[in-house]
């Protein structure tokens, strides 16, 4: 029978306690990630980018593959320029392209009206939200809690409350969609922690194949995984998502489930 090992997540907290409120800051700053390798050196706030409110609209695999985004923040780079030619955040924020029924605002601009200079602090942002449309609360209000309290986003889109969105125009090519691998467990080498049941079905939703192979695990061949639950905290293999995006690595009891080994 398989028990949890108290004194060993009890070693893991303890290491890592400080650790823990800056890994999980709020619900409301999980995922958000601020970008300034230019804005402040040219006079402008930094910008805050929120995974809450794009992940409720569209999978991880349009951003981070058809638009080319790296899961890592700050490192894709993003210049106005980029913005301005259609890139990046301008994929979507050009003005043009209409999404929920209304146009998405436009991204960066040299010259502009101070009327149309209001919506440059809607992403240029740091420490103010007046000029913002969006509010954590109201907007995360309708969606399904795990623990009384953290967004349960596989509930949400299994109850069809999100209907995240995979294909954009001009953007996205249309392809056919590669079968779904079956569930596998992955067997957790020491003691006896409960083994890990990965779900292929779950993952391709929200990030197709090409998020996780070949960058995240090159070689597709089931049993060749070989990280540590300390690899996986740090940001690795899993950690890759678990860490800043989807449910966060603390959650132990959502991916060691399978008992009675
Ligand atoms: C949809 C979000 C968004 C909006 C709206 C937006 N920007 Fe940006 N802008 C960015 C991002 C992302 C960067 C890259 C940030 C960084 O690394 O510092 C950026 C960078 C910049 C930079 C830094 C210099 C450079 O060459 O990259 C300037 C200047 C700039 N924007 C001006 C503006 C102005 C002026 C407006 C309003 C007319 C505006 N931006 C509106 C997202 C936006
Ligand atoms: C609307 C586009 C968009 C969507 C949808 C999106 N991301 Fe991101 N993601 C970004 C951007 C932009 C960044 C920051 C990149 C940068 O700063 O260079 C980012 C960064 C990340 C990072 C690094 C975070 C950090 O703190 O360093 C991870 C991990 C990540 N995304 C995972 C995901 C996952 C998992 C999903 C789906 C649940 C997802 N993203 C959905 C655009 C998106
Ligand atoms: C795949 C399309 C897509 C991409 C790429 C994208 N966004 Fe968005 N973003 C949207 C949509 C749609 C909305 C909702 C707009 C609305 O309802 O008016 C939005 C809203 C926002 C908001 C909320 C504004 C408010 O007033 O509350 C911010 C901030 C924002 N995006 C920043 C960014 C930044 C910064 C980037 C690039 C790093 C980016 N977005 C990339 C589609 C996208
Ligand atoms: C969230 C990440 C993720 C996504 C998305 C994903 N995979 Fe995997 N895949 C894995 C992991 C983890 C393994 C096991 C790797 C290991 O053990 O080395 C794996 C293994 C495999 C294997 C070998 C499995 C076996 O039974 O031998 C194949 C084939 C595969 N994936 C194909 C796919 C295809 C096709 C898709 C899209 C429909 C996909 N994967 C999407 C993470 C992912
Ligand atoms: C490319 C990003 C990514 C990687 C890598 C990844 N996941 Fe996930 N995972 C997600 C997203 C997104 C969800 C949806 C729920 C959420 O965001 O909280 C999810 C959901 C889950 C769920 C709940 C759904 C289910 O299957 O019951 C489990 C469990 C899980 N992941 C385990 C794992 C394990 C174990 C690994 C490593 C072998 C892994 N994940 C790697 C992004 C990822
Ligand atoms: C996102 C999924 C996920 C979450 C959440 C998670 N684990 Fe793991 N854990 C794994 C996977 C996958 C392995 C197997 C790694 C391997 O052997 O390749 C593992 C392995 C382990 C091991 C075996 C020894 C080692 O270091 O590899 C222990 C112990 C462990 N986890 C404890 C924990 C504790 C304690 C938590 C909560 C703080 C936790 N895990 C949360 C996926 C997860």
């Amino acid at each position: 029978m398989s028990r949890p090992l108290p004194y060993l997540a009890f070693l893991y907290f303890f290491l890592a306690a400080p650790a823990f409120s800056q890994m999980v800051p709020s619900q409301e700053n999980y995922g958000t990630v601020v970008i300034n390798n230019y804005s402040k050196h040219s006079g402008m706030e930094a910008v805050v980018f929120d995974h809450w409110l794009h992940r409720a609209k569209f999978t991880c695999r349009l951003c981070h593959i058809d638009i080319g985004f790296t899961m890592e923040g700050g490192a894709t780079a993003i210049s106005a320029a980029d913005n301005m030619n259609g890139y990046y955040c301008g994929s979507c924020h050009d003005g043009r392209r209409v999404f929920e029924g209304r146009e998405i605002f436009a991204s960066c601009a040299e010259e502009y009206t101070p009327e149309e200079g209001k919506r440059c602090a809607r992403c240029h942002s740091t420490g103010k939200t007046e000029a913002r449309l969006y509010d954590f609360q109201t907007f995360t209000r309708k969606l399904p809690r795990v623990f009384g309290k953290l967004i349960d986003w596989e509930q949400a889109e299994k109850e069809g409350i999100i209907k995240p969105v995979d294909y954009l125009e001009g953007i996205s090519s249309k392809r056919p969609s590669l079968e779904a691998q079956k569930d596998f467990t992955i067997m957790v080498r020491s003691m006896r922690w409960a083994d890990v049941t990965f779900s292929h079905e779950k993952h391709i939703i929200w990030n197709g194949c090409e998020v996780c192979h070949p960058l995240i695990y090159p070689s597709s061949k089931q049993g060749t995984l070989q990280y540590s639950m300390a690899d996986i905290m740090d940001g690795q293999s899993c950690g890759v998502c678990h860490v800043s995006v989807a449910f966060s690595v603390w959650l132990c009891s959502k991916c060691h489930t399978k008992s009675g080994k």
